[in-house]
């Protein structure tokens, strides 16, 4: 390699600007890519991450300013034409066909790059079941449907890693997965690095970027901050950069002890689930936020999910303040007041092509309607009233959420659950994708619930984010409550210990 081929930076963009009608998501950035490094680009919920990454793709056309691949200017006016050029895209939202095949999905975004009509299918295919087997054994015939969340999340990167790219876009690429996963992930994107491959790696979490980036850059409001090497900063540093303020407090005060109450808003008295979970029973007291903590696939969604009649032929007793509960289906959970916000925003959290306004009202409409037709000022003024109490950044609430960042939809989709001033949240994963400043403003909302009576469960896999925000957790391990920890005994080793421990003494019998 001469020395030009090692100065000249793969990717360099300078000056670029995209509006979105008067959403000035980019105000001219700058931004620059070495061969085989691991660049993060870290910023707030509606930095203009996604939006650079999409005008990089070609999916989306800058009003101005100038792309450079190789020291050469280019104009991409594609995403095919875009992998044409090796670059390889991980979305932020999971975009698969639920109805065919893994192998099919991976098929489909192939573009032929080649220089004859045909396409090597032999050869993706080949390719792409090595992929997947690397990434976590996904059989290619499974239908996309029948995934977990997390499995579709590796087949949206396998989809991407089977293009020959050299340069590819991970944006919040570990947002769904497990620990695990994600450290598999963290192992090819080193190889691929040590290959000569760029990366570009967005993600909120500071810790990831620390152990895996080389360098990263910062955007706020639309606007390139700096850039820093990792190893001559710090997370405190970055986080500054991004927030342009300093951040005290992520967790809000706990339950102080003269505030515990014995008053129980929810008893659960063995929920059973033939195959998913058995004999779950809990209290859940005035003022306090309870945590589920277990390792994926543990049950916890499926046990609050059952507690709500979502899904599942569930049996046992579920009390209300005292009074026992007759749930058959989801609409009468919500009209009793127990609300489930999903760890799945776009699938079945909210309606991503409709008005905020409309999604926030949507668990029930009749509180919006005058004479039985939706009222559009009513839904409007409900919408503007808790987007403003959840401090939602947006144009206004008769935008599409797709419009918005990760962030702020995960905003409208509390918004939709307070909507219907509930007695008991149950949170699936309610900071997944959202910066470091939203977080803290996701805990103090939280906080405020419960200290305001409703009752609060949180399900997290972010086990700092379960401590924080917890006064009590419970341990799901393999469908069962195994486990309780309160107090100084909230530790990170403690809860591991509790979620996996069964595995170790089957081993050992
Ligand atoms: N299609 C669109 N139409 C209108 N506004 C948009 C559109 N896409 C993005 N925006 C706006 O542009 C800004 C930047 O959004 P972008 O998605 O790039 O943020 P981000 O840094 O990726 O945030 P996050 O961390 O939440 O994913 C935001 O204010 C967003 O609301
Ligand atoms: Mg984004």
């Amino acid at each position: 390699m001469s020395a030009d081929t090692d100065t000249v930076p793969i990717l360099k963009i300078t000056n670029l600007v995209k509006s979105f009608g008067p959403i000035r998501a980019l105000r001219g950035v700058d931004f620059e890519l070495r061969r085989g490094e691991i660049h993060a680009l870290a910023g707030e919920n509606g930095a203009g991450k996604s939006t650079l990454m999409n005008v990089i793709d070609g999916i989306l056309a800058p009003d101005s300013g100038e792309i450079f691949l190789d020291g050469e200017p280019v104009t991409i006016k594609s995403s095919a034409m875009a992998q044409r050029l090796g670059i390889g895209f991980v979305h932020q939202e999971i975009a698969l066909c639920p109805d065919v095949t893994v192998a099919e999905n991976i098929f489909m975004s192939v573009t032929n790059t080649s220089r004859t009509p045909l396409m090597d299918y032999r050869g993706i295919e080949r390719k792409s079941s090595e992929i997947l087997s690397q990434l976590g054994e996904i059989d290619p015939a499974a239908l996309v449907r029948s995934l977990s969340i997390s499995q579709q999340q590796l087949v949206e990167i396998a989809k991407a890693l089977t293009l020959d790219c050299r340069l590819l876009i991970l944006d919040e690429p570990t947002a769904a997965l497990t620990e695990r996963e994600a450290q598999i992930l963290f192992g090819i994107m080193r190889h691929l690095a040590a290959r000569g491959i760029s990366i570009i790696y967005i993600s909120h979490r500071m810790v990831e970027i620390f152990e895996n980036c080389d360098r990263v850059t910062v955007f706020r409001d639309g606007q390139y901050i700096t850039t820093m090497n990792v190893a001559d900063t710090t997370p405190g540093a970055v986080v500054s950069a991004m927030v342009g303020r300093v951040i005290d407090n992520l967790y809000p005060p706990k339950q102080a002890e003269h505030q515990k109450s014995d008053e129980v808003i929810l008893d659960v008295r063995n929920l059973c689930e033939v195959r998913r979970f058995r004999d779950v029973s809990f209290q859940l007291r005035k003022g306090e936020i309870l945590g589920l903590a277990g390792l994926i696939g543990a049950g916890r969604s499926e046990i609050v999910k059952g507690i709500c009649r979502l899904e599942g032929q569930v049996s046992g007793d579920v009390f209300l303040h005292g009074r026992k509960l007759d749930l058959k289906n989801y609409g009468q959970s919500i009209a009793e007041g127990l609300v489930y916000l999903s760890e799945d925003r776009k699938g079945d959290g909210l309606f991503l092509d409709m008005a905020i306004a409309a999604n926030v009202s949507a668990l029930d409409v009749a509180q919006v309607a005058a004479g039985g037709i939706i009222s559009e000022r009513r839904e409007t003024e409900q919408a503007e009233r808790l987007g403003r109490s959840l401090n939602l950044k947006c144009g206004h609430v008769g935008q599409p959420v797709s419009a918005l960042s990760g962030g702020n939809q995960q905003k409208v989709a509390i918004a939709k659950m307070l909507s219907v001033s509930p007695k008991v949240v149950f949170l699936d994963e309610p900071t997944r994708g959202v910066d470091v400043g939203a977080k803290a403003e996701i805990h103090r909302i939280v906080r405020d619930l419960a200290n305001r009576g409703v009752g609060v469960i949180v399900i997290s896999s972010e086990l700092p984010e379960l401590i924080g925000v917890c006064d009590r957790v419970l341990v799901v391990r393999e469908g069962q409550i195994t486990g309780e920890v309160t107090g100084i005994g909230m530790t990170e080793d403690r809860i591991m210990y509790l979620a996996s421990i069964g595995e170790e003494q089957r081993q050992a019998s």
